[in-house]
């Protein structure tokens, strides 16, 4: 199995770099379990230095700027990109399911091939894998920096129009055991909606596109108060293969290694 313990040396690579840079004070990398927040500290990362100045030019929905000069939380997102075929022979996308990791520790200016590099590793990896199996085999279900998943529901606040929106789920093992005894769940977790949506900056064909989001409301209350921005960034893969497809044809899962960068938020303050 040498593409997966390829893939699995990546993760092993962001448990070195959380425990060279996530351990220098005596408290131990589990700062956490005290208070939430990123395991390396963020508050010099200047996201507009790693987007590149002409993103939005010509763009009918640019990103917008970031709320605030510095993001609450960095994850990379690994996992698949869920599609099926309409009856006229197009691609819909249902979301899909994708892994979270805390990459606060990976350098603001490494953070792109990083990513880059976890992708080629998770494409070479066994098709009948999923990302949940990256977290059982590694072993990183209780890890400091397995932070929990992102999936998609139908629209909450029209659950027939046909549409999706993510889920960004911080229920992992490690949260959970820090969340004990917290009582305001609703800080664990991010219901999202696309504010700008622009091509990758890099084959758009094969990777989808870099976006900014914010919290969805229902009833005037945000459904989450994990973050009140998100950037999706670094996007590699996640694209369909084809323009067309066959209505009977099986769904098509696309392996993806992306960037949420999230601003604001609960833990901005807590
Ligand atoms: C972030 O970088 C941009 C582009 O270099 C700069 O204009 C902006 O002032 C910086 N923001 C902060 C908070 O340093
Ligand atoms: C295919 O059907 C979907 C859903 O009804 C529609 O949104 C889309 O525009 C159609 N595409 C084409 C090429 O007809
Ligand atoms: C893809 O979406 C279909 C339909 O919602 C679902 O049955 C399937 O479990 C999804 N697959 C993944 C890997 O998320
Ligand atoms: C995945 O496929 C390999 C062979 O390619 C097989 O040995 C293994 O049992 C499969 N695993 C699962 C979970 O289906």
């Amino acid at each position: 199995m040498q593409p997966l313990s390829k893939l699995l040396s990546a993760f092993a690579l962001l448990g070195l770099a959380l425990a060279a840079l996530a351990v220098p004070s005596p408290a131990g990398p589990r700062t956490l379990q005290k208070r939430f927040g990123p395991l390396c500290d963020l508050s010099h990362d200047n996201i507009s230095t790693v987007i590149p100045a002409s993103i939005n030019d010509g763009q009918a929905r640019p990103l917008l700027p970031p709320i605030a000069d510095s993001p609450t939380f960095v994850v990379l997102g690994v996992g698949y990109a869920n599609y099926t075929c309409l009856p006229n022979g197009t691609w819909l996308s249902l979301g899909g399911l994708l892994e979270l990791f805390d990459i606060s520790c990976v350098p603001i200016d490494a953070r792109a091939t990083f990513t880059a590099d976890v992708q080629q590793a998770w494409l070479g990896a066994p098709a009948n894998l999923t990302a949940q199996d990256i977290v059982d085999t590694a072993g990183l279900a209780d890890a400091p920096f397995a932070l929990g998943q992102l999936y998609w529901v139908p629209d909450p606040l029209d659950p027939s129009d046909g549409t999706y929106n993510p889920v960004w789920d911080f229920g992992s093992t490690a949260w959970h055991d820090a969340l004990a005894g917290f009582a305001d769940h609703d800080a664990a977790y991010l219901t999202g909606f696309r504010t700008g949506l622009v091509p990758a900056p890099v084959d758009p064909a094969v990777n989808i596109e870099w976006v900014t989001l914010a919290p969805l409301e229902k009833d005037g209350k945000p459904l989450g108060t994990f973050a009140d921005q998100v950037f999706r960034i670094f996007c590699n893969g996640g694209a369909t293969t084809s323009d067309t497809c066959d209505p009977n044809g099986p769904d098509f899962l696309s392996k993806t290694a992306l960037n949420f960068w999230y601003y604001g938020g609960y833990w901005a303050t807590h």
